[in-house]
C-alpha cells in the first residue's frame, strides 16, 4: 500500500473526470442520499443496502466514512455532476491491507441511470486506486441477474474471473453471483 498517504487524518481525496467530481460525502448530502437510496431496485442489486431505506441511515452511514478512511479501510465517494452540483450516487473502494487489494462498489440514482456515470466515475475510482492507494488488485462482484453492473465492469477493464452458483442470500433467495477483478498490470481502456 502507498505509505505516502496519510491514513490518520481525515485528508479524504475529491477526484474529477470529465462530467463528474467524486468528493467525500458530507453530513449536509444526507437528505438527498436517503431519496436517491430509497429504491427497491438499488437494495434488490447491493448485499446492504435495504428497502425501505431506514430513516436516518443515510447520515448514519456518511458519519462513519472519515473513519474508515482514517483507518485505511476504505475510501467511498460521492459522484456528483460538475454541472449542477447534484449528487447523483455513490462509489468506493473496500480495502485490504493485507492483500493489498480492494473491492469496488457502487450505486446510481434511477434518474441518472444510463447516462455513462457509473462507468466514468468507476472508471476514475479504479485508476485512483491503482496510482494513489497502490493497491494491486480491484475487485468487484454482482448477482449475474445485474446485467448493467456486470456491463460497468466490462467497460472499466475488469475481466470475468468466475460464477459461482448460488453464493448468496437476497431476499431468501440463493443469487448466482459473477465476479470481475483487474490487476496493477492490466491494460486500462482510456
Ligand atoms: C448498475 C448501475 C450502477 C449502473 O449505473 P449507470 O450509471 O446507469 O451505468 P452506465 O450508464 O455507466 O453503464 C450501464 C451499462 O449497462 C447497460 N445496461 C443497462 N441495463 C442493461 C440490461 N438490462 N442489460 C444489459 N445491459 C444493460 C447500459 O446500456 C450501459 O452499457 P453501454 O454503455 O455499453 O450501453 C445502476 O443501474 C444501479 O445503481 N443499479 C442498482 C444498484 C446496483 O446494481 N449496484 C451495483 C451492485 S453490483
Amino acid at each position: 500500500m502507498n505509505q505516502a498517504v496519510d491514513w490518520n487524518e481525515d485528508n479524504r481525496p475529491t477526484l474529477e473526470t470529465k462530467r463528474l467530481l467524486l468528493r467525500p460525502f458530507f453530513p449536509s448530502d444526507a437528505e438527498v442520499q436517503q431519496i436517491l437510496a430509497n429504491d427497491r431496485e438499488i437494495a434488490a442489486n447491493t448485499r446492504t443496502i435495504e428497502f425501505p431505506y431506514p430513516e436516518g441511515a443515510a447520515l448514519k452511514w456518511i458519519e462513519q466514512h472519515a473513519d474508515m478512511w482514517k483507518n485505511g479501510k476504505s475510501a467511498i465517494f460521492a459522484i456528483c455532476l460538475k454541472s449542477t452540483g447534484e449528487l447523483t450516487g455513490a462509489i468506493g473502494l473496500e480495502i485490504s491491507e493485507q492483500d493489498q487489494n480492494a473491492e469496488l462498489g457502487y450505486w446510481i440514482g434511477r434518474d441518472y441511470w444510463g447516462q455513462g456515470i457509473c462507468s466514468e466515475a468507476a472508471r476514475e475510482v479504479v485508476r485512483f486506486g491503482f496510482e494513489t492507494l497502490a493497491v494491486n488488485k480491484i475487485h468487484a462482484h454482482h448477482m449475474t441477474r445485474n446485467l448493467a453492473s456486470g456491463r460497468v465492469m466490462e467497460k472499466i477493464g475488469m475481466k470475468k474471473e468466475g460464477l459461482l452458483r448460488s453464493h448468496i442470500r437476497k431476499w431468501g433467495v440463493f443469487e448466482d453471483v459473477a465476479f470481475y477483478g483487474i490487476l496493477r498490470t492490466d491494460e486500462r481502456p482510456g
